[in-house]
């Protein structure tokens, strides 16, 4: 496995490979890596000639009181976890490289990002564009990998790409999660011991939310409030949203449709969780 950190030397490795008319699947990361990456890099490895992961702090798409500083970083174990799982290349640019003296060209989605989180974090999905799009002209992939997890990001990931005329695929993969059903995510090692049942609520509401419209709840105004009282049972919770939405363009639902999105942001003393699902009026048992 080869580790790259110039820009310039992983411009020249992705021309080599694309000029012998291989496949490069690029899977984005922050680092600190678990099973829920390992997905991503998995389905890369198993579907593309060659991958790149690629772990890089992307400070632009961290607000002023959020975690830039302290966010999790455990080079040796990612670079051990991804050498095993087959990556060909890791790319690790700098901060300073990335983001020069001078810097300013920023990429944003219109719209979609109004709502869920981008709503209480200005500038997250801005950064978030702005560096996905630089890391695809850097490796040029033919496929990237995004998860499920943070449903708004992957679809503003293919907004971006569709409306940039970037030619390449996004695969998406379902959330994984703990035994437990506490969707895997690097801030969980945040949790005190006494933080993880409440962490634990944002999945046990979502899986009772889902319950609830198999049998046949449509309003999704009582789904947000049975999904709210829930989670403020744990006085350490503090909710940003709960969304019932339209998992395209979330624009909030009143009633449960063929397809409805939901979507949660909660925090757990000072680490912010996100989780969603899908749901379907035609799983409904009745
Ligand atoms: P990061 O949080 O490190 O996540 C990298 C990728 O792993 C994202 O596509 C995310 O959706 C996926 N992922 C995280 N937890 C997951 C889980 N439990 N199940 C499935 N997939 C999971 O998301 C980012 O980094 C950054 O915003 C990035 C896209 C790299 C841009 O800086």
């Amino acid at each position: 496995m080869e580790i790259i950190k110039s820009i310039p030397e992983m411009k020249q490795w992705s021309n080599r490979v694309r000029e012998s008319h291989k496949t490069i699947g690029l899977v984005p990361t922050m680092g600190s890596l678990h099973a829920g990456h390992m997905s991503l890099v998995q389905k890369s490895v198993s579907t593309c000639d060659v991958t790149v992961a690629s772990i890089f702090i992307n400070p632009v798409q961290f607000g002023k009181n959020e975690d830039l500083d302290t966010y999790p970083q455990d080079l040796e174990g990612d670079q051990r976890q991804l050498e095993s799982a087959g990556v060909d290349v890791v790319f690790l640019p700098s901060r300073q490289d990335m983001y020069p003296d001078g810097y300013k060209t920023f990429v944003s989605v219109e719209g979609i990002t109004n709502h869920l989180c981008g709503k209480n974090r200005p500038g997250f999905f801005q950064g978030v564009a702005t560096v996905v799009l630089k890391l695809f002209n850097i490796v040029r992939p033919h496929t990237g990998f995004f998860g499920d997890k943070d449903w708004q990001q992957a679809t503003v990931v293919e907004t971006l790409l569709r409306d940039l005329n970037i030619d390449a695929a996004i695969e998406r993969l379902p959330i994984v999660r703990e035994s437990g059903g506490l969707a895997k995510s690097s801030r969980n090692l945040y949790l005190s011991q006494e933080e993880m049942a409440p962490a634990l609520s944002l999945y046990c509401a979502l899986e009772r939310a889902r319950q609830r419209v198999q049998n046949g709840e449509f309003s999704a105004d009582v789904i947000r409030q049975e999904i709210r009282q829930m989670i403020e049972k744990n006085q350490q919770a503090k909710i940003d949203y709960i969304s019932v939405c339209d998992p395209e363009n979330f624009i909030e639902h009143d009633e449960i449709k063929d397809k409805s999105l939901i979507a949660l942001a909660v925090h757990i003393g000072k680490t912010r969780l996100i989780d969603n699902c899908i749901v379907r009026r035609a799983e409904c048992k009745e």
